[in-house]
């Protein structure tokens, strides 16, 4: 078939004639962020999908978000843009290899970053996302062993927040392992006055230069109630569209990559196009899919967490 000419318009037709919705990530580029009816981090997505009334999820981000969404909603269609947004860091995680790490550490509860597919998510006892990290684990009891999977990253963070010792799987993100400390250094002494924050999936050599550390909406929210008028962002600059437009006055400066000619925008995420989202919603194609045991299995670890993070 042929593109309409207006996308923006088409878009919002099939959002009616399907009854869907568009629930979108911060990474997402502007023109999606910009037709979505939610945007949101990992959690406000979840929540989002659990909430929502429409027919239709169309989800404007990751296969393991779209997994999340169809594992809390069984009965509707979720489609994702393009299948082949993965991530590497569920990727970092396979099945088979995390069975073999779980049996080598029993009595070990597993908490898993929701930044994993639906076959960890059905071996694991309770998700996280980065904005709840740490208010899961504090309400674990101190005696109780704890693996936690799959980002080492956002891990290590949460042993130094909690104090607790985990057992890490060692995966990791590979948008935020390629800020360079050393240009976050020399930004930092060329633009005195910024703020430099980051995500906690950054590595410690990062987030040691960082005065404040968050989710994406965490990162969002500090920039709009914080005094400072200029900010190094070590995450994936997607979100820089949002805190732009919610801080027009105010000026963001992207982290930059070791590699000048690596990019520090999410290959996965970025695959998503505002075309490839209106042929989804036209064809109603491609959906995600799973099996009702690992689906059944992925939701328990899913509502403990969204019961602890309430
Ligand atoms: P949050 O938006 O939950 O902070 O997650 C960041 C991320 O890397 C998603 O892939
Ligand atoms: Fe995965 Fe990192 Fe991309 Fe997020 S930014 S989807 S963690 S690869």
């Amino acid at each position: 078939g042929q593109l309409p000419l207006d996308l923006f318009s088409a878009i919002e037709s099939l959002k009616k004639e399907l009854n869907a919705v568009i629930l979108a990530h911060y990474y997402q580029e502007p023109d999606i962020q910009d037709i979505a009816d939610f945007i949101g981090d990992s959690l406000q997505l979840a929540k989002a999908a659990q909430n929502t009334s429409a027919d239709v999820i169309v989800f404007a981000g990751v296969h393991f978000m779209a997994e999340t969404a169809k594992i809390l909603n069984p009965d509707k269609l979720v489609l994702l843009p393009d299948l082949n947004a993965g991530c590497s860091l569920a990727d970092s995680c396979p099945p088979k290899e995390f069975a073999a790490f779980k049996a080598a550490h029993p009595n070990h509860l597993v908490v898993s970053y929701i930044n994993c597919s639906a076959e960890i998510k059905a071996m694991s006892d309770i998700i996280c996302t980065s904005s709840n990290a740490v208010k899961i684990v504090e309400q674990i009891p101190k005696e109780q062993p704890i693996i936690f999977a799959p980002d080492r990253n956002l891990g290590r963070y949460v042993m130094e927040q909690t104090g607790r010792d985990l057992v890490l799987w060692q995966g990791s993100c590979v948008v935020h392992e390629t800020f360079s400390e050393k240009k976050i250094v020399e930004l930092k002494i060329a633009h005195p006055q910024a703020e430099a924050i980051a995500h906690p999936e950054c590595e410690t050599s990062v987030l040691r230069h960082a005065s404040f550390i968050g989710s994406t909406a965490a990162l969002l929210k500090h920039c709009q109630n914080s005094s400072a008028e200029e900010f190094i962002v070590a995450t994936e600059p997607g979100i820089i569209h949002q805190m732009q437009k919610l801080a027009p006055q105010k000026r963001f400066i992207p982290a930059p990559p070791i590699n000048n000619c690596a990019c520090n925008e999410c290959p996965f995420m970025r695959l998503n196009t505002l075309e490839k989202l209106y042929w989804a919603m036209k064809n109603r194609t491609p959906e995600i899919t799973m099996s009702e045991d690992i689906r059944l299995a992925a939701l328990r670890p899913m509502q403990r967490m969204l019961e602890m993070s309430a």
